[in-house]
Parts: C-alpha cells; structure tokens; sequence
C-alpha cells in the first residue's frame, strides 16, 4: 500500500491494435514443466512480471538454470524429481500460484523448502493444497494453514484419487505436479471445468496424461515417473488482461480496438460470452492454435451494455474477471445480479467486499451479498469519480478501477498502481498509447 497513487481520467477514445502480455497461468506452468523436463524447454511470449519473476526466482534457488536469448526464455530441465533443497526460504511475492503450484512440484521431491509471501498472500488459504499433498506423503508445517509454510516433500509419494472440494485450477495442478514425480497412476476429478493449460501443456511435453468426461465430471489421470521431454512453448496473451480493454473500448465513447493475439481456451472465455450477451460489439478474428492453445484477434467498439443476471456455473471460466465485469455493470442499463462467487473472498483481496467499496465510493449502486454483488447501472451516464480508493495490492482492482476512471467525469485515483505490475507491467503506457 506504499506505491504510487495514481488518478485515470475521462479522455479520448481508445483506437488502434494493441497486443498484452503473455498469459500469466501459461507462464508459470511453461517455468515448472520445463524445470521438470530433460533436455531444452525455449518459452516466446513469456509474461515478464513480478509473479511470474517469482517462479522463476524460486526454480533458480533449487537448481534450474533459466535465461533469457533475446526475446525468448531458455529453461534448462532437471527432470522430474531434480529440484534441490534452496538455502534460504523462497518469496512468492503476490503469486498464490506460484506457492500453490510449487508446493505440489515439491511435494513429491526429497526436499525441503519455505515459502512466504506478502501481507496478501500470507492470508490466503493453503489448505486446499495441504489437504490432499499430504495425503500424498508430504509434510507441512504452516502458520495455520496460510504462509509462511515448510513443505517437506515426500521420499516416496502415494499415487491418490482426489475430488477436487472447490472449484480451483491451482489445486489441480499442484497435484498433478506432486503426480509426476509419484509411482503409479494419480487421479483427480473435478465436478466444475477449471481452466486446463497444466493437462494441455504435460501432454504437450509428453506425459502420460488422459482425460475425459465420467459421471458428469472431468476425470484426469497421470501415470507418474515417465519423464517429460523439453519444448518450444508459445505463450498466447493473457484473456485477463485484455480484459481490461475490452472493457475500457466497450465503454468510452467512440472506441474502436483490436487485441491482437488473445487466449480463447474455453475454460477462460467466460467474460466474452457475458459481455457479448450484455450487448458488447466484440468481433472474434482470424481463430488459430498457437502452442497448443487456442487464440484470435478481438474487435472492440464502443456499446450500449444491458445488466444480467449471471450463471454461477460460468464463474470457473471468468474466476478472474470479475472486478471489470463489475466496473461493465455499473455503468450498464438496469440490473446486474451475481451469486455463487465465494471465491472471490479468499483472492488477491476479498473482491467482493473491494469492489463493493470502490465501485460505492466513486458513485456507483453496489449491494454486496455474502457470494455476489447487485448492481444497479447508470445506463451508460459516467461515474462521478473521486478516490482514493484502496486497491488491497491487487492488481486486479487497481486495474478495475483504472478503466472506471475512464468512464467517470471526475477521473478515479487508486490509492496504489504498484500491484499493476504483478500481471501486467505495461498497463498504463498501453493505455496511454490506445488514447494518443
Ligand atoms: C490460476 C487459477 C485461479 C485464478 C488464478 C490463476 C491458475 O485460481 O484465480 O489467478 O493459474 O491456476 P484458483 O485455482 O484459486 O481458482
């Protein structure tokens, strides 16, 4: 909360092309396969920002050579089960998932590590990864359930079959990470679709590694012990950031942008649906694979957005865009209703309540509910603006409430930009450019 404050005003329109960063959940997986791979992993693309800096900090400290070659990332792999204790304990930042996922690649390694983090990060629950990386014959010691933690990898980790108990990719992956270096077939079931970049990507590097739907849930089985091979990776820009555009051009007047290059992996594309449905002018463009993932250009012109009610069964798909959702909503015609996001609570901040708070200070109509929010738009009439208001060093409400500035007629000040710089660095100079 000791950065910059920083005020976002009502300008011109947002024109021309414009590309964001790498996806932030593709970078750190691209990091920990190719640290677990033999042989060469080469990563384009990569996101060069404070939590994805974080993962690769931490590889280095237990053993993995990794380096920029121009434009590229280089990783040189250890192999499953490679990784060295470090001398001292590994700082996550921010990154919930840098320790959510580096505690399950550790987990089933002869090693020993600590993990902390910020005041944000330090709040949030392990737990969830806890429970079933003990049941794989890790040991934990934590500061009830949150960091700083020890995780003491298993000598011999047991294979599991784990029913995911929340919706969350980064559970997940920790366990399939923990699964690759375990004897024997891991199982884990998920009710809700998660986003899927860690089975695309183990696949990718050769893992024995197969899913498919049973019983009305997603069922993943990983045979462990069979060696990943390194890769070329191609990282797709990140659908969370560009949604922050998306939104800003879907509400200034006479916005006309394209985002070049987008992640559209399907367990991701949540907000397009939703704003397309609210009545977003938003045009999918020149569909393509790139490394095994799907992505387009975007088209974004300035709409009139209508308020919904949202599913709660989409929330997986969007789990992230919620605050900007929230800023679409406030400034749309009618009602906009949301439940089921009792997630929201234990992110960055408790988004939900930050919202609430930020988008009520500067004139919107929020009513905040245990698992939601209602929001009662202006009809497209600008926010009346003010601040500062908290951004609880989360990036994702910093930038929210940036692109509400844009909107209002005051301009909105954030008490604090620095926590931009945890998945987008370039947010204001692109920002800048889009309205030169
Ligand atoms: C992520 C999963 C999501 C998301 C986070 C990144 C990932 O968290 O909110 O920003 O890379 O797996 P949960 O698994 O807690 O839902």
């Amino acid at each position: 909360m000791n950065g910059p404050s920083r005020t976002f005003t009502p300008g011109g329109p947002l024109r021309g092309t414009i590309a964001v960063p790498g996806d932030k959940s593709i970078s750190h997986r691209a990091l920990m396969l190719g640290a677990s791979a033999l042989g060469e992993t080469r990563i384009s693309g990569l996101l060069e920002s404070d939590d994805v800096r974080a993962t690769a900090a931490a590889l280095r400290a237990m053993g993995v050579a990794i380096e920029r070659d121009g434009a590229d990332w280089v990783v040189q792999g250890l192999g499953t089960g490679g990784l060295m204790s470090p001398r001292a304990p590994l700082d996550m930042g921010n990154s919930g998932t840098s320790a959510r996922l580096l505690s399950g690649l550790v987990a089933s390694q002869d090693i020993a590590v600590t993990l902390t983090g910020d005041a944000s990060l330090s709040r949030r629950p392990m737990g969830r990864v806890i429970e079933p990386l003990s049941r794989m014959g890790a040991e934990f010691r934590s500061r009830d359930g949150c960091l700083p933690m020890t995780v003491t990898g298993a000598k011999r980790a047991i294979p599991i079959a784990y029913r995911l108990p929340v919706a969350s990719a980064q559970v997940k992956s920790a366990v399939l990470l923990a699964a690759l270096n375990t004897a024997g077939t891991t199982t884990v079931i998920e009710s809700e679709t998660t986003r899927d970049h860690t089975e695309r990507m183990l696949q990718a590097f050769g893992a024995k590694l197969e899913s498919g739907a049973e019983d009305g849930a997603k069922v993943i089985r990983l045979k462990g012990e069979s060696g990943l091979r390194g890769q070329n990776v191609m990282v797709p820009g990140d659908p969370s950031s560009a949604a922050f555009f998306i939104v800003a051009a879907l509400l200034v007047e006479g916005s006309d942008l394209t985002i070049r290059n987008v992640g559209m992996n399907p367990s991701r594309a949540g907000l397009l649906a939703i704003l397309r449905e609210m009545g977003g002018a938003i045009e999918i463009a020149a569909e393509r694979e790139a490394g095994g993932e799907p992505v387009a250009d975007l088209r974004v012109r300035q709409s009139t957005l209508a308020g919904l009610d949202i599913d709660p069964a989409l929330a997986p798909s969007m789990i992230d865009e919620f605050p900007i959702l929230f800023v679409a909503a406030a400034l749309a015609e009618g009602t906009t209703r949301t439940t089921g996001l009792g997630e929201l609570r234990v992110k960055e901040s408790d988004r939900l309540a930050a919202m609430a708070a930020a988008l009520g200070t500067i004139g919107a109509q929020v009513e905040e509910h245990s698992d939601g929010l209602t929001i009662h738009g202006t009809g497209g009439a600008p926010l009346a603006g003010g601040g500062p208001v908290p951004t609880r060093l989360d990036h994702r409400i910093a930038m929210s409430m940036a692109v509400a500035g844009l909107a209002s007629t005051r301009g909105v000040t954030i008490d604090d930009a620095s926590p931009i710089g945890t998945s987008f660095p370039t947010f204001i100079d692109t920002l800048e450019r889009t309205r030169a």
